[in-house]
């Protein structure tokens, strides 16, 4: 049986829900059986243990998240894949035309959920970085790079995990990964607030798409991407006593 399916993001909305990684064994036993034969099969090739049931648990989180907004069972939400390996939902997602990216850090995934548009998130525990300097001099632009720079040594985890989470959710949202080129565009790295500076060598190319923080809770850094503008962003928790799988 299925409830009615929950409201899903209105226009100019996304939702992110902050899912715990390392749930009560009950919960991990219901999401199990939702997991389609190749996800089970991918979390079969984990090494240990808890990497294992860390995917199961995000797997079949996001499928019992997607469930709800669908009105369906977790085991129906069907997966198709882009050219870089982008799941979306297969077909026209039943009509509902929900668009989502999941991100995961440690113990902790977030999954985003907007509607007729592209969007794509990132997450990271905050841990001292200890080739900050370096990782930032190889794979951020000159901008970014003078800008991490300008921080103070005791802010530079923050600015580089801000830094790192902003221009993966914008890798996430076009869907492209590492193959659009992390100096192909550029964003702030700074406390005030997530920007698109610069995408490509179009100067109207970074008003196409929207750049936030998340607030994913102490000790991580967060930011989601959209297509078009974007009004507000909706932080939710996947309880576990709402992890029954059911809808
Ligand atoms: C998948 C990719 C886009 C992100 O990988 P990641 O950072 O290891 O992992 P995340 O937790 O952020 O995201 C993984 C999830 O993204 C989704 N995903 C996979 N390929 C994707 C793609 N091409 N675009 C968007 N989302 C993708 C999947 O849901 C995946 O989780 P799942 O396999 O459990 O379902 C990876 O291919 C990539 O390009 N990584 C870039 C890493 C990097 O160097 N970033 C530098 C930032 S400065």
């Amino acid at each position: 049986m299925t409830a009615d399916p929950t409201p899903g993001p209105g226009p100019g909305e996304v939702h992110v829900w902050r899912v715990p990684l390392d749930p009560p064994e009950p919960a991990l036993a219901v999401y199990e059986p939702t997991l389609s034969a190749d996800e089970r099969a991918r979390a079969d090739r984990f090494r240990t243990g808890v990497l294992r049931r860390r995917f199961v648990a995000g797997r079949g989180a996001l499928r019992a998240i997607l469930a709800t907004y669908l009105g369906v069972a977790p085991g129906r939400v069907a997966f198709a894949y882009g050219d870089h390996g982008k799941p979306r939902l297969d077909g026209d997602g039943l009509g509902s035309r929900l668009e989502f990216n999941l991100a995961h850090s440690h113990d902790l995934a977030l999954c985003a959920v907007a509607r007729g548009r592209a969007v794509g998130v990132d997450v990271e525990k905050l841990r001292p970085v200890t080739e900050a300097v370096r990782i930032v001099g190889r794979y951020f632009t000159p901008g970014e790079q003078a800008e991490f720079l300008s921080h103070p040594e005791p802010d530079r985890v923050a600015a580089f995990f801000r830094g790192w989470t902003r221009k993966e959710a914008f890798l996430k949202v076009t869907g492209l990964g590492l193959s659009a080129g992390l100096d192909s565009f550029e964003v702030t790295l700074g406390a005030g607030g997530a920007a698109l500076l610069r995408v490509g060598d179009d100067p109207a190319a970074a008003g196409r798409w929207t750049l936030r923080d998340v607030d994913a809770g102490p000790g991580f850094a967060a930011a989601v991407a959209v297509e078009g503008e974007l009004a507000r962003v909706t932080v939710r928790d996947r309880e576990p006593e709402n992890r029954s799988g059911k809808v």
